[in-house]
């Protein structure tokens, strides 16, 4: 029989952490002949909500979940780890400063960091959900010298699905049609869903949209004031009608991501990820961004050549430019 794959999730005594393992013992993310063995880290006020889902798992008798393991030791948890989803990770609450924020996800994943360079696999690959997703992910990485860079990326498919979702309405295609979108920059509000290069079987995205929305400009108009602030708030927008974040669908973003980067994106075209940045489109080096990305053999490439006109220029600066702030704050507080 195949060896299990051993996955650690943190936080997973949460909400997102609850809709995550059902899906991963499902086989859902790494397919239907891969055994899994599920790590789970929470901290010692979380452990009872994740040794309660355990339970559950065991309830489900899921063929392929071969061992659960609940703990609160991030040397533990971590130990001989495939795959780490770290969810896990302090919310911002009212009258929190920024540095406040970042100096509290520091104290998580800067440990969580050196305890994947001590005691994960060789293989470790690490998908940080928890936010502010890209610069944990870099404070993860910054404090796991001995871990390749590229194995630390952070979650932006929820914004990528989000893009896709509102796309598939605007131009009337079944989202497994939609090719060429890509959110760059940051998981935040300043993110830039790009739909230049979106195709819906076969035809142009743009020029679908002008042909439904009266031509380039009311296209342009549509893209941003609506797609774009709608798909970069739609967090904000779930929490007022659902009265809670989003929990199943990043679940489900985050499980797609490990997916792809797992077992390829082949010829479904390119996706977005939150990447090391090594330089592409001008992205400083040592920032992780969201870029257009397939995988292959367990690696993600960022999709390069793509022309970028002066819109999607200014945009993408904007949100690299924040990126580069966290970075330096992160950097000034001693975090990386
Ligand atoms: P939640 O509050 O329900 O669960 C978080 C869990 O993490 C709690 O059980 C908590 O005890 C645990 N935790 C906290 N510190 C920990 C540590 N050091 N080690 C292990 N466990 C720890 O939150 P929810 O809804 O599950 O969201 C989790 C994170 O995901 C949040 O940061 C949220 O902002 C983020 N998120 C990211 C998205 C993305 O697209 N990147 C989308 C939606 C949410």
């Amino acid at each position: 029989a195949k060896k299990p794959v051993s996955i650690t999730i943190t936080g997973a005594g949460g909400q997102i952490g609850y809709a995550l393992l059902f899906r991963i013992a499902s086989g859902a993310m790494l397919g239907p002949d891969t055994p899994v063995r599920l790590n789970l880290l929470e901290i010692p006020q979380g452990l009872r909500a994740a040794e309660g889902a355990a339970l559950e798992l065991q309830d489900s008798a899921f063929p392929l979940l071969s061992h659960v393991e609940v703990t609160d030791d991030p040397a533990v948890a971590f130990g001989g780890a495939n795959l780490a989803l770290l969810v896990g990770a302090r919310p911002r609450t009212a009258g929190m400063e920024r540095a406040d924020l970042l100096q509290a996800n520091g104290g998580i994943f800067g440990p969580q960091g050196r305890a994947i360079n001590d005691h994960a696999a060789d293989d470790i690959r690490v998908v940080v959900v928890g936010n502010p997703a890209n610069t944990n992910a870099l404070i993860a990485a910054s404090n796991a010298p001995d871990v390749p860079r590229d194995r630390f990326t952070a979650l932006t498919r929820l914004d990528h699905n989000r893009a896709l979702g509102q796309l598939s309405v605007a131009v009337d295609s079944p989202v497994g049609d939609l090719r060429g979108v890509t959110i760059w920059g940051n998981h935040s509000a300043t993110q830039f869903p790009d739909v230049a290069h979106a195709t819906a079987g076969g035809d142009s995205v743009p020029a679908l949209l002008a042909g439904r929305l009266g031509g380039p400009e009311g296209a342009r108009s549509w893209l941003v004031d609506e797609f774009i602030p709608r798909v970069a708030k739609r967090g904000a927008e779930i929490i007022e009608v659902r009265g809670s974040s989003s929990v199943a669908s990043a679940a489900s973003a985050a499980i797609d991501h490990v997916h792809d980067w797992v077992l390829g994106t082949a010829d479904r075209g390119w996706t977005s990820a939150g990447l090391w940045s090594e330089g592409a489109y001008g992205v400083p080096e040592g920032v992780i961004c969201s870029f257009p990305a397939v995988a292959e053999g367990g690696t993600w490439r960022v999709v390069e050549g793509l022309e970028i006109d002066l819109f999607a220029r200014h945009r993408i600066d904007a949100s690299v430019a924040e990126l580069v702030e966290e970075r330096e704050a992160v950097r000034s507080l001693g975090l990386i």
